[in-house]
């Protein structure tokens, strides 16, 4: 027998080692002179692009932290290309970040005009809001297919899920649709979200 994946889907995770007690005192100094952008957050704070010049007011160690995150990304992203066929250098187009307070979430999404796209969890607690990825044959789920299992697997269940915990990157194809359910816990989860492009 040959088997032969037809069609791939990849979602990456790495666990970034930075400081986040800094990082959270970047989103405080950013919220406190900028009001919430409104995109796919249902409640809570989305902030401007990190990269705008007019954040300009950054203390030397929060964008000495920022830059960090950027570049541990942009590696993270150019490793995980080598795997796609064209070999062009990933950059960093925009990064903000998310402040989801209790029952705050984010509607189902994907992000254009770009090639990977990922989050890095800055500040989590238990029931804080999973990642959910919607598998992108949509076809399967509208013919039921997925009923003749009791066991699911990445062959027929309809999502897959991620955990936040702090410090962990992820990683996946900007095409890929995502939600985050309901902050249940009664601390803000704080997450910076970003859009690599060629
Ligand atoms: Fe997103």
């Amino acid at each position: 027998m040959i088997k032969t994946d037809i069609f791939k889907t990849a979602i990456y995770s790495d666990n970034f080692s930075l400081n986040n007690t800094t990082l959270r005192e970047l989103v405080n100094n950013v919220e406190e002179n900028f009001s919430s952008e409104n995109i796919s957050n249902l409640g809570g704070y989305h902030s401007i692009n990190l990269l705008n010049e007019s954040i300009n007011f950054l203390s030397k160690e929060q964008l000495t932290e920022l830059t960090s995150l950027v570049s541990k990304v942009e590696i993270f992203g150019n490793d995980i290309i080598k795997n796609f066929s064209p070999v062009k250098n990933l950059k960093i187009g925009n990064i903000w970040f998310n402040k989801s307070y209790n029952k705050d979430f984010n509607i189902p999404h994907i992000h254009p005009n770009s090639i990977l796209s990922g989050v890095y969890y800055c500040k989590t607690s238990q029931d804080c809001g999973p990642l959910v990825f919607d598998r992108p044959d949509k076809l399967l789920v509208q013919s039921y297919f997925q009923n003749f299992f009791s066991n699911l697997n990445e062959y027929n269940y309809e999502v897959y899920t991620i955990l936040p915990e702090d410090g962990l990157c992820v990683l996946f194809p900007s095409y890929l649709t995502h939600s985050v359910m309901p902050n249940l816990s009664n601390s803000a989860r704080v997450s910076f979200s970003f859009n690599l492009s060629f």
